[in-house]
């Protein structure tokens, strides 16, 4: 065995992708990235723990934990900690965890500090002021105060809340022992440091070893650990990506910056569901749920407008109904632009293309930009039929008729393919006053969805609900309803009710 197991060595560590190297590079050779390589001291972790292994003798047990048989495991003697925010709370699966690690993770500017402190008030309302240590690295005390006077929170229990101006966390581990909280907040963990390692803030080392630390810190001493880290619109910066399997939770706050809507998503929760989403709107006086979320991300407009369709789409377990907004204008030759935001632009690109051959909808020389009102972000396939039907209806100049919404997959030969959880996207949508849905016909075994108030037309094809979708449509579509004027009757009827 070597002398030097577990010594500290120089690596160079992408800060991408967390790969490390001996010798420095321009370009990661593990994930491309440029200029992401920064000098790390690193212990060779498997070197060490082979060593330490080795160095216990067969039959003699040191010091440490023993294993329990699961059943007499007994149950967490503590209870969770509600934040007192209902959409937060529903998002973590009913308060945060003691001993827990939360990583808060968003955009700069998104509002991740105004939720925390929002949280960390309900959590010194409900359990007393000394209850929270809100550690900040990036901001002064007096900014804090300041966000906190503008919440209304320094009032009240929220008003004792323990700051601390620091970024080390040997220093925010003295404190947190010498007076343990029950709710440790670190804003932001790209500002954290230890003293065991040289690398920068925010390098994937401190990072790490940072989060680590404080894992260790906070599981025996049953102590919730909120981290907040920054990610960009790519999320290539280092920290939040690398933490994600160490955390016992990553939340996400998204929306767009300059728009008020904001939308907690879990895409990790040990302790619950990934399912919840929580949508809030950032006001004068910070995050505020919002009454009726499935609404929220509607932009307000008299009356159809060309290029707009509305989707009803399902974010988890919750119905949202988003406008999808296109606008194509022919282009001044040479490569088209295709802007988009909100979506994926290979989807958009794939669409364009089966527009084209299946549907006789050429805009291959044509401008595209799409994007979703509010700011939100949506990767499900079955937004493809409202983006194909708003990239028709802004180059017909057509709106879609009102009060319609459409949903469904688009395969690469015009087919529909249909959507998971359709009654539940209906059936939010008939509540918002749409009355009519174009949606994917049901495979054959399975039963036509019916949602009172609502028409729905299952339709096989893209040219189908193309046809349908404008007045003067070719296609005769048939209602699951079965009775009542289908929507092709009512479009050669004129244009009353459209
Ligand atoms: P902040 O929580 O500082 O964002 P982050 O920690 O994610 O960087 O909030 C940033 C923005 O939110 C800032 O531009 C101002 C705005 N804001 C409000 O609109 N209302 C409020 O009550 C507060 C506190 C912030
Ligand atoms: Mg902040």
């Amino acid at each position: 065995m070597s002398k030097t197991s577990g010594r500290p060595q120089t690596r160079y560590v992408c800060q991408s992708c967390g790969e490390s190297f001996l010798r420095w590079e321009g370009q990661c050779r593990a994930c491309a990235a440029w200029n992401s390589l920064v000098e790390t001291q690193v212990r060779d972790v498997a070197r060490a723990a082979r060593a330490s292994v080795g160095q216990g003798r067969r039959g003699t047990l040191g010091p440490g934990p023993v294993p329990t048989a699961l059943g007499e495991v007994g149950e967490p003697d503590q209870p969770r900690l509600p934040v007192g925010i209902a959409e937060l709370d529903r998002v973590l699966g009913g308060g945060l965890v003691p001993g827990s690690l939360v990583l808060v993770g968003g955009e700069p500017g998104i509002g991740k500090s105004t939720l925390v402190l929002q949280a960390a008030a309900g959590v010194a309302r409900a359990a007393g002021p000394l209850s929270v240590l809100y550690a900040t690295g990036e901001e002064s005390t007096a900014q804090v105060r300041l966000r906190a006077e503008r919440l209304g929170l320094l009032a009240g229990p929220a008003g004792g809340i323990r700051v601390l101006p620091e970024s080390a966390i040997d220093r925010i581990a003295e404190v947190v022992i010498s007076e343990p909280p029950l709710l440790l907040v670190i804003d932001s963990v790209q500002t954290a440091t230890i003293d065991a390692l040289d690398g920068p803030a925010g390098s994937v080392g401190q990072v790490r070893g940072s989060a680590l630390a404080l894992m260790e810190l906070a599981k025996p001493a049953g102590i919730a650990v909120v981290l907040v880290g920054h990610v960009t619109k790519d999320g290539s910066i280092a920290g939040p990506k690398t933490l994600e399997h160490l955390v016992d939770a990553v939340l996400t706050l998204d929306g767009e910056r300059y728009a008020a809507v904001r939308l907690l998503r879990a895409s990790k929760n040990r302790f619950g569901s990934t399912e919840e989403v929580g949508v809030f709107e950032m006001g004068e006086h910070g995050l505020t749920e919002v009454a009726d979320p499935a609404r929220a991300f509607l932009a307000e407009h008299d009356g159809p407008a060309p290029g707009s369709v509305i989707a009803p789409t399902l974010e988890g377990s919750r119905p949202l109904l988003v406008e999808v907004q296109a606008l194509v204008a022919p282009g001044p030759g040479g490569t088209p632009r295709r802007t988009t935001s909100g979506v994926d632009a290979n989807r958009v690109a794939l669409l364009v293309a089966v527009l084209a051959r299946r549907a006789g909808i050429g805009l291959a020389s044509h401008d595209i930009y799409v994007n979703l009102a509010g700011g939100l972000t949506v990767d499900e396939p079955a937004l493809d039929l409202p983006l194909a039907l708003a990239l028709a209806s802004s180059l017909r100049d057509r709106p879609v008729a009102q009060g319609t919404v459409a949903i469904g997959e688009v395969g690469l030969l015009g087919e529909l393919r249909s959507v998971t959880g359709l009654e539940r996207r209906l059936r939010e949508a008939a509540r918002l006053g749409f009355d009519r849905a174009i949606v994917p016909r049901p495979s054959r075994s399975a039963a036509p969805t019916q949602v009172p108030g609502l028409e729905i037309a299952a339709v096989g094809s893209l040219r189908e609900a193309i046809d349908l979708a404008f007045a003067g449509g070719r296609s005769r579509a048939t209602s699951p309803a079965g009775d009542g004027p289908t929507i092709a009757d009512r479009v050669a009827a004129g244009p009353a009710r459209c």
